[in-house]
């Protein structure tokens, strides 16, 4: 039997850097495509990688069309920082883009329909007020699903197109994980409200100060990449009949910004982080939920995090920065 196929758009990510390596121990091969051009040490990985955008239709027809590719990891996205300041182009990535390959995907209706993996967010989720978010805790999937910011509509949004689409016969087979604030040891994150806990780690790792975009109570969700990264292909393994709805939502640790600090001061005592809230960004996290609910996802497909904020830290995050940094330094 040939290798199966997956195509991973915005494959340069955060995301797409621990993804591929992921889906080749799985055995699958990878095309790749991303609006910027892709490192070598993504492109070596690749079966084909090519620099385009996923507006440019006719590219991706083509890719589709020579390798018929077993699944989809629509991972290209304009986040959410800057889908705020540009929503134009937000609403023509995020959800003209997604609609447009959704259709590419389609196949003859006896044919196995593509399995079309989705990152969504915690923002599709909005919350009124900082007390309703308390009291509110760990939110399930069908909870306030009122999104406040543009991002968290165009994910909303095309979770339930590709749910909808599903139905209809030839269609891709569409999962979706909503998640928390990824949080990478591998790659600094960048257009992102959840960005404060990463950006805190790696400035103490290089001896660097920093100010913290959010208040000290502000609290999230988060998880490891790894963790995130073994979620998606779980997801996209699992058996159609085990699956309960489409959008799920999955958690490593649900933090405050200030218990962060304190974990981070731990390993790195000499760290000198400070808090300088920004407005815009801190009313998007006062919307997002302190927690979620993430049963579902372990009943269905095993969902099984590693990480909590310690073992984040001392197992993952602080070892792997060692290295990145003495690297960088070394030259
Ligand atoms: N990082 C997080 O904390 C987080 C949390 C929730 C959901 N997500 C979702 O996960 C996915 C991957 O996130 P990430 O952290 O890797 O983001 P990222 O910003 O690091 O990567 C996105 C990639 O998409 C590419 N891209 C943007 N517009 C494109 C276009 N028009 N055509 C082709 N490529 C384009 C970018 O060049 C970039 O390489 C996104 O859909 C994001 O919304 C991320």
């Amino acid at each position: 039997m040939s290798q199966p196929i997956a195509l991973v758009t915005g494959a340069g990510g955060e995301m797409g850097h621990l993804l591929i390596p992921a889906l080749r121990e799985q055995g699958v091969g990878v095309i790749a495509l991303d609006l910027v051009e892709l490192d070598e040490s993504i492109r070596e990985q690749c079966v084909e990688t090519v620099t385009a955008s996923i507006l440019e239709t006719d590219v991706l027809a083509d890719l589709i069309g020579r390798h018929t590719p077993t699944y989809v990891f629509h991972l290209a996205a304009v986040l959410s920082r800057k889908a705020e300041i540009e929503p134009d182009l937000a609403h023509r990535v995020n959800v003209d883009g997604t609609y447009e390959l959704l259709k590419l995907c389609r196949r003859a209706p006896e044919q196995t329909p593509v399995r079309f993996m989705f990152p969504s967010s915690i923002a599709v989720y909005g919350l009124p007020n900082p007390t309703v978010k308390q009291e509110a805790g760990a939110v399930k999937e069908t909870e306030w699903t009122v999104p406040s910011g543009v991002y968290g509509c165009n994910k909303l949004y095309c979770e339930l197109l590709g749910a909808h689409l599903t139905r209809t016969p030839g269609m891709p087979d569409f999962r979706s994980i909503r998640f928390p604030g990824l949080i990478s040891a591998e790659t600094l994150p960048a257009g992102g409200t959840t960005d404060y806990a990463p950006e805190m780690i790696h400035a103490a790792a290089q001896g660097r100060s920093y100010k913290c975009f959010v208040l000290r109570d502000a609290k999230l969700p988060f998880m490891t990449m790894p963790d995130g990264i073994d979620a998606l292909v779980r997801l996209a393994l699992a058996d159609p009949g085990r699956l309960s709805r489409r959008a799920y939502n999955v958690r490593g640790f649900a933090s405050k910004a200030s218990d962060i600090r304190s974990e981070v001061l731990k390993h790195y005592p000499e760290a000198d982080i400070g808090f300088d809230p920004d407005p815009a960004r801190q009313v998007l996290v006062d919307s997002w939920p302190e927690d979620v609910d993430d049963t579902l996802a372990q009943k269905d497909w095993g969902f099984s995090p590693k990480h909590g904020l310690s073992q984040a830290l001392s197992d993952y995050l602080v070892p792997a920065m060692k290295k990145r940094y003495a690297a960088v330094a070394g030259g």
